[in-house]
């Protein structure tokens, strides 16, 4: 059995609205809802917990969960202050009978079944996966001055994305110790990383953007504009 951790709980500040960024829409349906569909039609998931914060459980309940017929959503979990303390939260009610546990953030609607499906093999047979894409870009690290101290080869350089999969008790015992340690992760994979266990890397897709700023609206459009043209 395989479980989808989709988080639901930040704060959209960066996207400056009075409403949580996945509560807006993308044409027809709110963002949330566009990628909670993917995952309840993806076959190799049987189970969402979703996270919300709970300043939000209501309006989650009223106008996403009464308002769209989801089949899968088993759970919906407390968020926490951090990403991290959400994935921990949802963590904790997942059923021990899991395999493997693939967690996507809410804000990434353009998430594909080729992209679940790809991560969940990944997972299955390195224990850990993520998604993520060639970096574009030529990268520069700079001293605290900004003065340029290395360029690293942009052939070994890849931007990650989610969602990410993993054997259940892989990423459990990886927020365990990240807790004991204290460590802050920026995403999931970070933290089994830091437990010293290999992380295979698998395609995602440049569309695969997590919606965070404004102009990430526009760009959002465009892609649902070719998709139904
Ligand atoms: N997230 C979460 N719990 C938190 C923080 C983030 O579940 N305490 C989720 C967000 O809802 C989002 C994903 O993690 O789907 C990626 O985070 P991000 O894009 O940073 O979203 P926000 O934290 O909501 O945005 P911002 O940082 O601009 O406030
Ligand atoms: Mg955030």
């Amino acid at each position: 059995m395989n479980t989808a951790i989709i988080l639901a709980a930040g704060k959209g500040t960066r996207m400056k609205k009075n409403i949580n960024k996945q509560y807006l829409m993308l044409k027809d349906e709110p963002m949330i809802v566009k990628t909670i569909d993917v995952l309840e039609t993806t076959p190799l998931i049987d189970e969402i917990i979703i996270v919300i914060n709970k300043e939000e459980k209501e309006y989650f309940k009223k106008f996403i969960l009464n308002q769209y017929t989801f089949k899968k959503i088993s759970q919906v979990v407390d968020g926490g202050s951090q990403r991290q303390e959400s994935v921990y939260n949802a963590l904790l009610v997942v059923e021990e009978k899991t395999n493997i546990v693939l967690i996507h953030d809410g804000a990434r609607p353009f998430v594909t079944h080729e992209m679940i499906e790809r991560c969940i093999h990944g997972a299955l047979e390195f224990d850990a996966a993520s998604t993520g894409v060639p970096i574009k870009e030529t990268i520069k690290i700079i001293t605290k001055n900004q003065i340029v101290k290395d360029t690293p080869n942009r052939e070994n350089i890849w931007v990650t994305q989610t969602p990410q999969a993993f054997k259940l008790d892989v990423i459990k015992s990886a927020h365990q110790y990240a807790i004991e340690q204290k460590i802050t992760g920026t995403d999931d994979a970070m933290l089994v990383e830091q437990m010293g266990k290999k992380v295979k890397m698998v395609k995602g897709d440049y569309q695969n953007l997590k919606i965070t700023t404004p102009e990430d609206l526009i760009i959002a459009e465009t892609i649902l504009n070719k998709k139904t043209t």
